[in-house]
C-alpha cells in the first residue's frame, strides 16, 4: 500500500516540510527536491561572482547542501584551496546539508552548522564570500538579520542574496497570495539594494534575469 506522503502532489510535500523551517520526512523530501530545482536560479547568480582560489565562503540557509557543493566547485575551478560553510536554523536542513556534503565534510574543506542568521556563530570579518538562496523570504528583523551578515563579511567581501521571486507589478495571483499567506519578504529592486546599503555594505547592485521573476542582489563590504 502507498503511504500517505507518496500519494501527496510536490506543493502539499513543501507546505507540510515547511520551507522556512524544514522538518520531518516531508522536509527532508522537499529540501532534496529543492536542491535539484534551485540549481538554475543558484547557478545564474554565482556566475556573477567573481570566486578566488583560498575563498572562505559561507551559504546561509544552506537546507539540503547543494549550494555548498555549486560554490566549492567555483573555487576548485580557479585554483581550490577554499573553505565551504554552512549554516541553517533548522536540524533536518543541517542534517541534509551534511549528508550531501559528508566527503568535503570529512576532508575538512567545508562544515554545517545550526544556527539563526541573527546570531552567527562566526567572529567578525570571517568570510570573502557569503551567499542565501530563496532564505531571505523567512529571516525575522531583516535590517538586523543584514547587519549581522555585514559583521562576518571581510572588507571588500561580497554577499549575494538570491530568490526567484522579487516584488513586481505582474506577479501572478497564486505567487502574491503565497506572499501574503506565509508573510514572506519579497521586495523590489531598489528596496533590496537600500536595505544592504543600510545593513553596512557599502555598495549593493540588484541583478534581474530577463524573462524571469529572479533577482540576485550583491553587495560589497
Ligand atoms: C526554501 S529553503 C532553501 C534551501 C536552500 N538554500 C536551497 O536553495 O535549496 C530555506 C532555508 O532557509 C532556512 N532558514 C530560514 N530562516 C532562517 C534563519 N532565520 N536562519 C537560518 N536559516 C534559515 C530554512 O531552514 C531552510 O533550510
Amino acid at each position: 500500500m502507498e503511504g500517505a506522503d507518496e500519494v501527496m502532489d510536490e506543493r502539499a510535500v513543501t507546505r507540510e516540510g515547511d520551507p522556512g523551517n524544514p522538518h520531518g520526512t516531508f522536509g527532508e523530501r522537499m529540501l532534496e527536491r529543492m536542491n535539484r530545482s534551485h540549481a538554475d536560479v543558484t547557478n545564474w547568480a554565482l556566475d556573477l561572482v567573481d570566486f578566488h582560489a583560498g575563498d572562505r565562503a559561507l551559504d546561509i540557509g544552506c537546507g539540503g547542501g547543494a549550494t555548498m557543493g555549486r560554490i566549492a566547485d567555483r573555487i576548485e575551478a580557479v585554483g581550490g584551496g577554499g573553505h565551504v560553510s554552512g549554516v541553517d536554523h533548522s536540524e533536518v536542513s543541517c542534517a541534509t546539508s551534511r549528508r550531501q556534503n559528508e566527503a568535503a565534510i570529512r576532508a575538512g574543506s567545508m562544515d554545517v552548522t545550526c544556527a539563526s542568521v541573527e546570531s552567527l556563530p562566526f567572529p567578525d570579518a570571517s568570510f570573502d564570500v557569503v551567499t542565501t538562496v530563496e532564505s531571505f523570504y523567512f529571516w525575522p528583523d531583516p535590517p538586523r538579520s543584514l547587519r549581522e551578515v555585514a559583521r562576518v563579511v571581510r572588507p571588500g567581501g561580497r554577499f549575494l542574496l538570491v530568490a526567484d521571486v522579487y516584488r513586481r507589478p505582474d506577479l501572478d495571483d497564486e505567487v502574491r497570495e503565497n506572499i501574503e499567506r506565509y508573510d514572506l519578504t519579497v521586495l523590489t529592486p531598489d528596496e533590496y539594494v537600500s536595505l544592504l546599503e543600510g545593513a553596512g555594505f557599502s555598495h549593493a547592485t540588484a541583478h534581474l534575469r530577463e524573462g524571469t521573476t529572479w533577482i540576485a542582489v550583491e553587495g560589497v563590504r
